[in-house]
C-alpha cells in the first residue's frame, strides 16, 4: 500500500487533473458510511462545510486530502516528528481510518464541487498580496503555486479558491508560529513569517471569494 501510494504521488506530479482521479484509485462509494457517520458532521456530506473553522472539503485535490490525513495520523503517533500535523479535533479521527478509507475519501470528496463563500468585501490588499506578492518583505505571490483562481496545482500545492476566510487566517498564524510545520522545503512557513496579521487578513477574504 505504501509504494502504491508513493507512487501514485511520484506519477501525479507531471499528472493532469483528470489523472489525479484515477492515479489515487479510490472508490467514493466505498467512502459514504464514513462521512455520513463521521466528517459529515463537521465538513457537511458535500464537502462545503457551513462552519468557518472547519475546512472545505469539497474540490480540493485527492492527493493533497490524503498527505493531511496521513499527516494527522503521524502526528498522533509521534508529535516531534519532521512533516507531521498536529490537530486536536482530526488527529483522533484521522488515526481510526485504514490508508484504504483514507484513498477513499479523498477521492470522495475531490468529486464534490466547491460553493464558495459569498464574497467578503474583498480588500485591495488582498487581491495585491494574491497576485503579486509583497515586493518589499519579500513575500512571493500566492498565485504563483496556488494559481490565478486558487484551484491550486494538482499534486503539491492545494485549492484555496472559496475556502473559509477564518480557516485560511487560522492555517497562516500556524504556520507563522511553526504549529503546522507539514509544508515541504518550509514553503508555507518561510512565506507566512514575512506577512503581517494585516496582509494575512485580507488575502484570507480575497480568497474566501475567488471561484
Ligand atoms: C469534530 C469536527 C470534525 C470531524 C468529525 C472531522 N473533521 Fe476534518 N477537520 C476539522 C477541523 C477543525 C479541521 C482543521 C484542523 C486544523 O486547524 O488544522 C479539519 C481538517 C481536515 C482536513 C485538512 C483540510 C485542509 O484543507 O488542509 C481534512 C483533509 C479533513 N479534516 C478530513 C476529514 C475527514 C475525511 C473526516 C471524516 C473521516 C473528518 N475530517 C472529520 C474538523 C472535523
Ligand atoms: C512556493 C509555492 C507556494 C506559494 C508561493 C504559496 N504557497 Fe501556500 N502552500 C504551498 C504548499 C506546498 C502547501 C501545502 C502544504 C502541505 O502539504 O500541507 C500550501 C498550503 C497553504 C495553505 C493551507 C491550505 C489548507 O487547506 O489547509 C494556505 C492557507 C496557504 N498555502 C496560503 C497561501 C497564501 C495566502 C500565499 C501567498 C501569500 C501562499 N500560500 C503562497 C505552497 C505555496
Amino acid at each position: 500500500m505504501k509504494s502504491t501510494l508513493a507512487l501514485a504521488l511520484l506519477a501525479g506530479i507531471t499528472a493532469t487533473a483528470q489523472a489525479e482521479t484515477a492515479l489515487t484509485q479510490g472508490d467514493p462509494a466505498k467512502a459514504q458510511p464514513i462521512v455520513t457517520q463521521v466528517c459529515a458532521a463537521c465538513h457537511a456530506a458535500d464537502g462545503n462545510s457551513v462552519t468557518p473553522a472547519n475546512p472545505k472539503l469539497a474540490g480540493q485535490h485527492a492527493e493533497y486530502i490524503i498527505k493531511q490525513l496521513q499527516n494527522f495520523k503521524a502526528a498522533v503517533k509521534d508529535p516531534n516528528k519532521e512533516g507531521v500535523r498536529k490537530s486536536a479535533v482530526m488527529g483522533g479521527i484521522a488515526s481510526t481510518l485504514s490508508d484504504a478509507d483514507i484513498v477513499n475519501l479523498a477521492a470522495y470528496f475531490s468529486e464534490k464541487t466547491m460553493k464558495p463563500d459569498s464574497a467578503k468585501i474583498p480588500y485591495d490588499l488582498g487581491e495585491k498580496v494574491y497576485r503579486g506578492g509583497d515586493a518589499g518583505t519579500g513575500v512571493p505571490a500566492c498565485a504563483s503555486c496556488h494559481g490565478p483562481t486558487g484551484a491550486g496545482i494538482p499534486t503539491q500545492f492545494p485549492r484555496l479558491g472559496g475556502q473559509h476566510a477564518d480557516y485560511i487566517l487560522a492555517q497562516l498564524k500556524a504556520f507563522r508560529s511553526g504549529d503546522r510545520a507539514n509544508d515541504a522545503g518550509k514553503m508555507m512557513r518561510t512565506i507566512a513569517n514575512k506577512m503581517s496579521d494585516q496582509e494575512m487578513q485580507a488575502v484570507a477574504n480575497y480568497v474566501s471569494g475567488l471561484k
